[in-house]
């Protein structure tokens, strides 16, 4: 990023504007955490619940220390080994906090995004930014500048262009218990529980480590991430005309209406990448729903995360 674009975008940002920012998972609609009235922007724009918690974005190690009030030696151990990176941590709370960014909540979810420009912005505001997925509330999320624009056609906001999400999923998102030696996976993503066991175990095996309850998370709603039309996700092996009789019969679509399949590559990695750009693309041809066929690979655990927000975009599951 040039030196005037950089000033430009500071510039707003301290004038109390958000700014959408581009990161390694999805975009983000970005405001300084000492802006009020950036941070309400943030709830308005996005059409967002004041219940549904920010995540802060953070250069490193150093300025996460300034939003908790404390930094379990676990936490800068994962942080030394995921960031910058996909991997958010839930800590307890700094008091000096505006509690829009916590939803009240005593805890502040962290994570420095491994994206170049961003990590810039960060580093030279020298503010931490709060921001959630540049997308509508409950929409799938966005993963180049132009979804952004997208999205928000009517907007008055900066919209970074940083190229294509490399990672293309949001955040593996976990809380640390350090008095109860406790990690729990609020939201899965491309950083597997597998290998974070792994390093916790490393770190100090006394610590355990389990995948989240239904609710753990205020933000992680059963619907979410939903495209503009319908999709459905078929878990079986033979997909019929019973079917498509089924899902035009619930969709209330006429009979001739059809559904485009959704097809992602076999490699988690490069799925991650594709899903909501496909998602996005399907939603603007002319059929009625889109459908999607689980195979038997995808109950990997590499594909942990993509099973989650496909199951969130969903609006129709059928099984055998
Ligand atoms: O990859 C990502 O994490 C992206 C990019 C922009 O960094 N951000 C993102 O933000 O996905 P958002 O707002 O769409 O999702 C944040 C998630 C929500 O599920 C929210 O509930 C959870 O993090 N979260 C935030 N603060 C929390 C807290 N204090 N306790 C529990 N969950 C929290
Ligand atoms: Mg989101």
């Amino acid at each position: 990023m040039d030196k005037q674009e950089l000033d430009k975008v500071i510039l707003s940002l301290t004038e109390g504007n958000v700014v959408a920012i581009p990161t390694e998972t999805v975009y983000g609609l970005a405001a300084s955490i000492q802006s009020e009235a950036a941070l309400k922007k943030i709830f308005s724009v996005k059409n967002r619940p004041f219940f549904d918690p920010l995540i802060v974005h953070v250069s490193g190690i150093e300025m996460a220390k300034s939003v908790v009030s404390s930094w379990p030696s676990i936490a800068n151990y994962l942080a030394e080994q995921f960031w910058p990176g996909p991997f958010t941590m839930v800590l307890p709370k700094s008091n000096t906090l505006n509690p829009l960014i916590t939803s009240g909540l005593d805890s502040v979810a962290v994570r420095a995004p491994a994206h170049p420009i961003t990590l810039e912005i960060i580093k030279t505001l020298n503010i931490p930014l709060a921001a959630p997925s540049a997308n509508q509330f409950g929409k799938t999320s966005p993963t180049s500048a132009d979804h952004v624009k997208n999205s928000f056609p009517e907007r008055d906001f900066l919209v970074l262009d940083g190229g294509p999400s490399l990672i293309g999923i949001e955040s593996t998102v976990v809380s640390i218990d350090e008095k109860n030696k406790l990690i729990k996976l609020l939201r899965p993503g491309t950083l597997s529980f597998s290998l974070l066991q792994e390093k916790v175990f490393k770190f100090d095996s006394e610590y355990k480590i389990e995948k989240s309850q239904k609710g753990a998370s205020p933000g992680l709603l059963e619907n979410h991430y939903q495209p503009e039309i319908p999709l459905v996700i078929v878990d079986k092996e033979d997909f019929s005309n019973k079917d498509e009789e089924h899902i035009q019969k619930i969709f209330q679509l006429d009979h001739l209406s059809k559904g485009v399949e959704l097809t992602l590559s076999k490699s988690a990695n490069l799925a991650a990448r594709e899903l909501y750009s496909e998602l996005r693309s399907l939603s603007n041809t002319k059929v009625s729903y889109i459908f999607f066929k689980y195979k038997e690979y995808m109950k990997e655990e590499s594909w942990d995360g993509i099973r989650d927000r496909l199951k969130k975009a969903s609006s129709l599951i059928i099984d055998s």
